[in-house]
């Protein structure tokens, strides 16, 4: 078997689930060469990408959670400044701790009755028109919104960052040259923006609570409020989007399971959303390294090697799910590490589930006749889901 979990080409059409067979079979923590760098450890199974996950006094974050990131490697990134994504504790949970009261169950719960407005207002905005791109129209505009929401930005600007995640997520080769870099830049463009209105009228929001956050006693400064601006934009963009639209896609290869769920929704919604989750996995993999030499899975890794943990390859184990190949809505337990574990686990999950729960219903209850078209596949080694998917339904009233 070529096992190449580089190459965009090998996610082309969703999780390479042959070769992550083979690997959890064969080598469930392998050695894959690099071209242009020294390797790295693919983990595969469940159990083992569990433990790296939890184990921060063995794998480390820093100084990156990718695995090509020469800038990161080599502490140019910010002059030394990184997201809390590429923190380990304490740090980490010093920085975590400033945001996390706003995303708790309760706290998220409440977002509730306005995320069903916006994903009614989002199905309205295409009802009349009897088709649209899923991706960009649709399953794109929730998370844009609701960032948009939480940070206290208008709507329109939450889509514009949105656009920009995208570039930042795709792979250099499938790109014009520096897109990435140029996203990046617009970013904090905008979040610079974000630190003057702020300052000037502070409101109720995480943008505002920010910028009078202190850790050790200091205010955050400028280049550390862009860093979690960055990171809220681009870790709740596409992972939603790409849940969303690869979500439908299964839905639709499974007619039966999709007739199950729509005979009693709202009752059925929250396993359906978890086995979503767990069958579609959007974040491809993190990244650690090795603090020490370690044994994993009975390999010697040794201290400063790259850690790859694959978290859509752990959620089809057949060891920890029966039949993981199976899209089974009803499937409990359902211990799924789509959100990853550990003290990284996703912050963003309660608010996720909310958003799943908002457009999977307006979509599956208000577009009459709903057909699915060909999927474009985004080019990514990291995030997994289609970049473009043509639907149609049955043209309908807006607000009906
Ligand atoms: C289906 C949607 C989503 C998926 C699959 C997803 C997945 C993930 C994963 C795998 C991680 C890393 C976990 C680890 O290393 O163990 C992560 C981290 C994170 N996610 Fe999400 N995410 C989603 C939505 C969101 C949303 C909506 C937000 C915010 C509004 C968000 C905010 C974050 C943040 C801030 C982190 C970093 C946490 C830390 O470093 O402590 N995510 N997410």
């Amino acid at each position: 078997m070529k096992i190449d979990l580089l190459s965009p080409e090998s996610f082309a059409s969703g999780h390479p689930l042959a070769q992550y067979r083979w690997l959890r079979d064969n080598a469930p923590v392998f050695w894959h060469e690099e071209p242009s760098g020294p390797g790295f450890w693919a983990v595969t199974r469940y159990k083992d990408v569990w433990t790296v996950d939890r184990d921060f006094r063995n794998f480390s974050s820093e100084p990156t959670v990718m695995i090509q990131d020469p800038a990161a490697e080599q502490a140019l990134g910010f002059g030394g400044y990184k997201m809390m994504l590429m923190m380990d504790p304490p740090q980490h949970t010093a920085y975590r701790k400033l945001i996390r009261n706003e995303f708790t169950l309760p706290v998220s719960g409440q977002r509730t009755p306005r995320m069903n407005a916006l994903a009614r207002q989002i199905v309205d905005a295409v009802i009349e028109t009897g088709e649209c791109d899923f991706v960009n129209q649709i399953a794109g505009e929730m998370p844009s919104y609701v960032i948009a929401e939480l940070l206290g930005i208008p709507l329109d600007d939450g889509r514009e960052l949105y656009k920009l995640t995208e570039a930042i997520h795709t792979a250099p080769e499938a790109q014009d040259a520096g897109a990435g870099a140029m996203a990046v830049m617009k970013m904090f463009e905008y979040g610079r923006g974000v630190i003057e209105e702020k300052r000037a009228r502070p409101k109720d929001d995480l943008a505002t609570k920010l910028l009078h956050a202190e850790v050790d006693g200091k205010k955050l400064d400028d280049i550390e409020f862009l860093l979690f601006f960055l990171l809220l934009v681009d870790a709740g963009g596409d992972t939603t989007r790409n849940l969303l639209s690869s979500g439908l896609i299964a839905l639709f290869d499974n007619p039966e399971q999709l007739a199950w769920l729509k005979a009693d929704l709202d009752a059925r919604l929250p396993s359906a959303r978890e086995e979503l989750l767990r069958y579609t996995s959007p974040v491809i993999y993190m990244r650690r390294t090795a603090r020490h030499d370690v044994v994993l899975g009975g390999e010697q890794v040794k201290e400063g090697q790259k850690v790859v943990m694959y978290f859509g390859a752990a959620n089809r184990d057949p060891e920890k799910f029966d039949a993981p190949d199976v899209l089974d809505l009803a499937r409990s337990p359902n211990d799924h590490i789509a959100f990853g574990t550990g003290p990284h686990a996703c912050l963003g999950q309660h608010i996720a589930r909310i958003e799943i729960d908002a457009i999977l219903r307006e979509v599956l209850t208000r577009l009459e006749g709903l057909k699915i078209g060909k999927a474009e596949w985004l080019a990514s080694n990291f995030i997994s889901g289609p970049k473009h998917l043509p639907v149609t339904f049955k043209p309908a009233k807006r607000g009906a």
